[in-house]
């Protein structure tokens, strides 16, 4: 068997360590690195894949497609997928800025404890705070897949960021969330009310949910995702995983994080397993309930 070789694509000047070490980790053999990736040079790499290997061998390299900007990584995603041809292909991983395999273990967790608190799925009322972000987007598509009945609410501080990131998850999934502006108190409250979960996907260092509002939702679930202080929801701790505070079943970043990165070696470990697999967000999400 041929050695694995990894293709790392990343839209940032320098390629991100980060992933780089996942990969090691993962087990990957050769990791061949590449920064500053636009779409325009992505075609002579990608052919750099496919027309070395051939047979069994062409599986033993893949495409991790990565960086910080999560829209320019999807063009570069774009344009790789235009590169494959016929059998000529190799399987892709698409996680820039983290935002599928967090998204994934997000979901995971907030499956966990609705199961836990309510007994199943069936009919629970999960809103996205800061849905309009990649991490965001991603858990408001993953949960409107995951099961018919749940119902799903996505929030932004304007009300037209919500409504235009409702419009595309409908396009995404056939499904429509509700959707609902969290700039003020009285909008947070009323777009809460009724929730059995929340899933705080704000950028790094933003307090999304007050523990005066928190108090007033009865939700039982808790889910943030900013591991940067202050943290997103007030009263959920960056450790916390799974952890039961006055019967409210509380993850924070880190208690996300450690889900996230196992999600994120088996994902390259099966990159290798095909020569055709495209692992986005959905995939990650399998993924991760089969760990
Ligand atoms: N645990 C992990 O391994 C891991 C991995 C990746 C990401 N993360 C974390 O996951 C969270 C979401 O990531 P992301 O990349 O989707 O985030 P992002 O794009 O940086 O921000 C998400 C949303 O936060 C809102 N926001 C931005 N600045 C704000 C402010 N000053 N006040 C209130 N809201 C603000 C914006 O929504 P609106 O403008 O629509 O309100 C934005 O769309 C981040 O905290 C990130 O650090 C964790």
């Amino acid at each position: 068997m041929k050695p694995s070789i990894l293709l790392q694509l990343d839209v940032d000047p320098q390629p991100s360590v980060f992933d780089g070490v996942v990969a090691v980790d993962a087990g990957v053999d050769h990791l061949f690195r590449h920064g500053g990736i636009t779409p325009n040079a992505v075609r002579d790499l990608v052919h750099g894949t496919i027309f070395t290997r051939g047979g069994a061998d062409l599986q033993r390299t893949a495409i991790f497609v990565g960086g910080s900007n999560v829209s320019s990584a999807e063009a570069v995603l774009k344009a790789v997928q235009g590169s494959f041809f016929g059998p000529f292909r190799t399987s892709v991983l698409f996680d820039a800025n983290g935002c599928n395999t967090t998204a994934a273990a997000a979901v995971l967790a907030a499956m966990e404890g609705l199961t836990k608190a309510r007994g199943s799925l069936a009919g629970a009322r999960v809103a996205v705070l800061a849905a309009t972000g990649p991490v965001g987007q991603r858990v408001a598509r993953l949960l409107l897949r995951q099961d018919s009945s749940l119902e799903v609410r996505v929030a932004s501080r304007t009300l037209d960021r919500a409504q235009a990131t409702a419009a595309q998850l409908q396009a995404a999934t056939g499904r429509s969330p509700a959707a609902f502006a969290s700039a003020t108190e009285l909008e947070l409250r009323h777009g809460l009310d009724g929730v059995d979960a929340i899933v705080a996907a704000g950028a790094a260092g933003v307090t999304l949910l007050p523990k005066s509002i928190l108090e007033s939702t009865g939700a039982r679930v808790l889910i943030d995702l900013n591991a940067v202080p202050p943290l997103g929801i007030d009263g959920v701790e960056a450790t916390d995983k799974g952890k039961d505070r006055s019967g409210v079943l509380c993850w924070g970043a880190l208690g996300v994080g450690g889900p996230k990165m196992k999600i994120h070696r088996r994902a390259i470990q099966a990159l290798f397993e095909t020569n055709s697999a495209l692992i986005d967000a959905e995939e990650c999400l399998e993924i991760g309930k089969s760990l």
